[in-house]
């Protein structure tokens, strides 16, 4: 029952912000009439075809639980979400995971050919770096320094990027528990966790608050991998609108390979638990990250 009233109040919380991201990444990107077109074609198929938009709106819940409006974070929400589609076109290629369905359609690169695909997504990243410089119309300056800081290491060498090398080098090696950690932390855990301190930081949170929402983000970023390993076992594929069961064909490093989906489960749902307790300094301006949370355990796409 009160799983239920949890889940509505997550939909009425989500379906404007949801809304007005769409438009707003709409609105961001270049149109398709003017050179260089196919680019911008790519780039509009690879971020405007459908996900469930968690980055962009975990920075907006974020930003909301210390009291800022939406609006004022829109330009980062909306970054995050460019960075997001840049590492799914790429993570995609055939150099990574060579996958062709994405969001319930062709890949990037099986729609564009490869090399605009890796093109797109270059343009997107760069594309949010200015998306962030922007958002200088409506924060101070030193704030958003601080979110470039935050989202530009989250990405990077020790952030997201890094944790996509180790797992490519954990392809059909023997990857020990440390190594999975590392590579979920990071090849997912980075964006989700720096999309939620960057909502806090816009806000201007205090240090303690910032902390116990990077703590959140940690802990659901790290679930949220897990869910995706468990996911690619047991998902639908119409539901997920991309393939099942390639983890286990390309001997992924993942939580159920190593310790079971059992397992697996348990461990994301303690991760889920130690996310909501990491707010319990936060009153009910906090429940949409609660409420997002056990979303990301229970969640089926
Ligand atoms: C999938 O992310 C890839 C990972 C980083 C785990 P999402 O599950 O958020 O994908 P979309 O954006 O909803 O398609
Ligand atoms: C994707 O991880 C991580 C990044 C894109 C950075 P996966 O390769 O496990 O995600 P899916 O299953 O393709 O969405
Ligand atoms: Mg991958
Ligand atoms: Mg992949």
């Amino acid at each position: 029952m009160e799983e239920r009233l949890e889940h509505q109040q997550l939909d009425s919380y989500l379906e404007p912000r949801l809304q007005r991201i769409e438009r707003a990444l709409r609105e961001y990107l270049p149109a398709t009439d003017k050179k260089p077109a196919t680019l911008v074609e790519a780039m509009r198929y690879a971020l405007l075809s459908g996900g469930k938009r968690l980055r962009p709106v975990l920075c907006i819940a974020s930003a909301e639980a210390c009291g800022a409006e939406m609006e004022t974070v829109l330009p980062t929400a909306c970054a995050l979400e460019m960075i997001h589609a840049f590492s799914l076109t790429h993570d995609d290629l055939p150099a990574l995971d060579n996958d062709t369905l994405r969001r319930g359609k062709p890949t990037c690169h099986v729609q564009f050919g490869e090399a605009v695909a890796l093109l797109a997504g270059d343009a997107l990243f760069a594309k949010a770096f200015e998306m962030i410089a922007q958002q200088s119309r409506l924060s101070p300056p030193g704030r958003v320094i601080q979110v470039l800081a935050l989202v530009s290491h989250a990405v990077g060498t020790n952030g997201m990027v890094g944790g996509q090398v180790e797992d490519m080098h954990a392809e059909s090696g023997a990857p020990t528990p440390d190594d999975l950690e590392y590579i979920h932390t990071h090849k997912t855990g980075s964006l989700i966790r720096a999309s939620v301190l960057a909502g806090g930081a816009l806000a201007g949170a205090e240090k303690e608050s910032l902390v116990s929402l990077d703590n959140y983000g940690k802990f659901i970023g790290h679930a949220f991998q897990i869910i995706d390993d468990i996911l690619n076992e047991t998902g639908d594929p119409e539901r997920l609108g991309k393939a099942v069961g390639s983890d286990r064909e390309r001997q992924k490093a993942t939580y159920p390979r190593l310790f079971g989906l059992e397992k697996s489960q348990e461990t994301a749902d303690n991760y889920i638990t130690k996310a909501v307790n990491a707010l319990q300094d936060f009153g009910s301006e906090a429940d949409p990250l609660r409420w997002l949370a056990q979303y990301v355990s229970k969640r089926d796409h």
